[in-house]
């Protein structure tokens, strides 16, 4: 027969491990969301400033691609280029291929040179790409609220640094 002083040291036992359990997990409000701010007010809510790149087109340092065939990040002060039109894009004046090897800017790939519609090559950048920074983002310097540990692997010795979207696109498709 289990004995009363077994019983009460048990329960004792399981007492000290329910309310340990539950001080471990409990947490204030204001530790809830990502913000670690007052829920109730906006008051001492604030952003953290953005931070983006100052250093000038021809001087900065290109980031690793994100996964293969990411669009790449804009490095470089974007000041002054934006806002694109169809008709007056500050960026291909440096991107375009022909100029862009000359100034050691990555040239735009196949990809941008070709209409998806029709499956034809296109004699400049096609206009449904006109709208360069929807896909490729300057990068603000700020300390990720949670680390992303997505490791990319690229299949290409080179995919951190090179695209062929256009070659790949198909790839698995019948
Ligand atoms: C004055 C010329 C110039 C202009 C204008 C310019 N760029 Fe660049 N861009 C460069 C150069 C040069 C590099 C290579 C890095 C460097 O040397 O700063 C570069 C790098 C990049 C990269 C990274 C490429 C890679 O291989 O990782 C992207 C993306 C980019 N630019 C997009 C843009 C977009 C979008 C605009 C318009 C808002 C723009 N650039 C305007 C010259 C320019
Ligand atoms: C709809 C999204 C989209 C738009 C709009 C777009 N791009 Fe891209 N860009 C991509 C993607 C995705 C890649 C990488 C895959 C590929 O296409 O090869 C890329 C690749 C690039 C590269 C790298 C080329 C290389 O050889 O690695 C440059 C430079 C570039 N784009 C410049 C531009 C410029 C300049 C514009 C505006 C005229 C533009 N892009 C508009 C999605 C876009």
């Amino acid at each position: 027969m289990v004995s009363t002083k077994i019983i009460i040291a048990a329960s004792l036992l399981s007492v000290f491990i329910a309310t340990g359990c539950a001080v471990a997990s409990s947490y204030s409000e204001e530790e809830l969301g990502l913000r670690k701010t007052e829920l109730y007010s906006e008051k001492t809510t604030t952003g953290e400033m953005t931070s983006y790149s100052k250093v000038a087109a021809g001087e900065s340092k290109v980031f690793a691609r994100a996964f293969e065939n990411a669009p790449p990040m804009i490095p470089h002060d974007v000041e002054g280029m934006l806002d694109l039109t169809k008709d007056n894009n500050s960026c291909l004046g440096c991107h375009v291929p022909g100029v862009a090897e000359t100034i050691k800017a990555t040239p735009t790939p196949k990809s941008h040179l070709y209409d998806m519609r029709t499956g034809k090559t296109l004699a400049e950048v096609s206009s449904a790409r006109y709208n360069c920074t929807a896909c490729h983002a300057p990068q603000s310097n700020n300390e990720p609220l949670v680390n992303n540990e997505f490791k990319p692997e690229y299949r290409k010795a080179d995919g951190a640094q090179k695209t062929n979207l256009l070659d790949t696109l198909n790839e698995g498709v019948k």
